[in-house]
């Protein structure tokens, strides 16, 4: 088993995955929000690259089941019904909803790698399940980290490297690219105190300044949600248990 991490969305074409299996990690917010949104029972996410497309999609739904959410500069955007804090995506505000969900960097690094054979989103409060199935797949895997506007972000890069070490404790020794071993060596260093990693990083700090400093210690904590959010078909879902059992037990 081979594992590549992409350190940023920035410098590869959509093709680049083709046939992969892929898993996308935006901590800061998109995927914690998504892994929590489908967990509370949303009943699908549709990820999209602009806002334009999220009012188009939008424009086809009808009778309140489908709702609008996302983020630009990490705010709630005009006319969406919800932010990208996972704390809004209550069980009360999304059960059995469709969500069509923007954000600055998590959603557009998901529909880049649209055409993986098999895309999954991780973030800290999935790790563990999401490393059970891909160590269950034993497929080569390529991680890619949604990084901040094109640029490295060490959250996505330490939730990488963690994600590889969780994946060998249970597959055993995998082949790491050099990136793949720089994200173990970084999780190493600095991935012991998540809270305070969240707090000190560039967006963390920016996420403090415009309020909302409860998603650090929400995002920050590990395992909370034993499940899989999986791309097919342009939306995202859980995957069903008794599928995502089937394989963890053939491991
Ligand atoms: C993004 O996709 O850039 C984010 O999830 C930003 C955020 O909501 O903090």
């Amino acid at each position: 088993m081979k594992i590549h991490v992409l350190l940023s969305p920035l410098n590869v074409d959509e093709l680049h995955f083709t046939g992969k299996t892929t898993v996308v990690i935006d901590v800061l917010r998109a995927t914690s929000t998504i892994t929590t949104a489908l967990h509370n029972g949303a009943r699908e996410v549709v990820p999209v690259n602009s806002i334009e497309f999220a009012m188009k999609v939008s424009g086809n739904s009808f009778g309140g089941q489908t709702l609008l959410g996302g983020e630009r500069n990490t705010k709630k955007i005009e006319g969406f019904t919800l932010g990208n804090s996972p704390l809004e995506y209550t069980r009360e505000a999304i059960e059995g909803k469709s969500l069509i969900l923007f954000t600055t960097n998590g959603t557009k690094a998901t529909v880049k790698a649209k055409f993986s054979e098999n895309l999954f989103l991780a973030g800290f409060n999935n790790l563990e399940a999401v490393a059970k199935h891909l160590a269950s797949l034993k497929n080569d895997v390529e991680i890619l980290c949604a990084g901040s506007n094109g640029m490295f972000c060490i959250e996505d890069t330490i939730c990488a490297g963690k994600l590889i070490e969780k994946i060998e404790e249970l597959a055993g020794k995998t082949e790491l690219s050099d990136s793949a071993k720089a994200c173990v060596t970084l999780a190493n260093s600095s991935g012991d105190d998540l809270l305070t990693m969240l707090k000190e990083c560039e967006h963390g700090k920016l996420l403090i300044e415009n309020g909302f400093e409860e998603d650090l210690e929400y995002i920050a904590e590990l395992d909370t949600i034993d499940a899989v959010p999986f791309f097919d078909s342009g939306v995202v879902k859980l995957i069903p248990s008794e599928t995502k059992d089937k394989t963890d037990d053939n491991n």
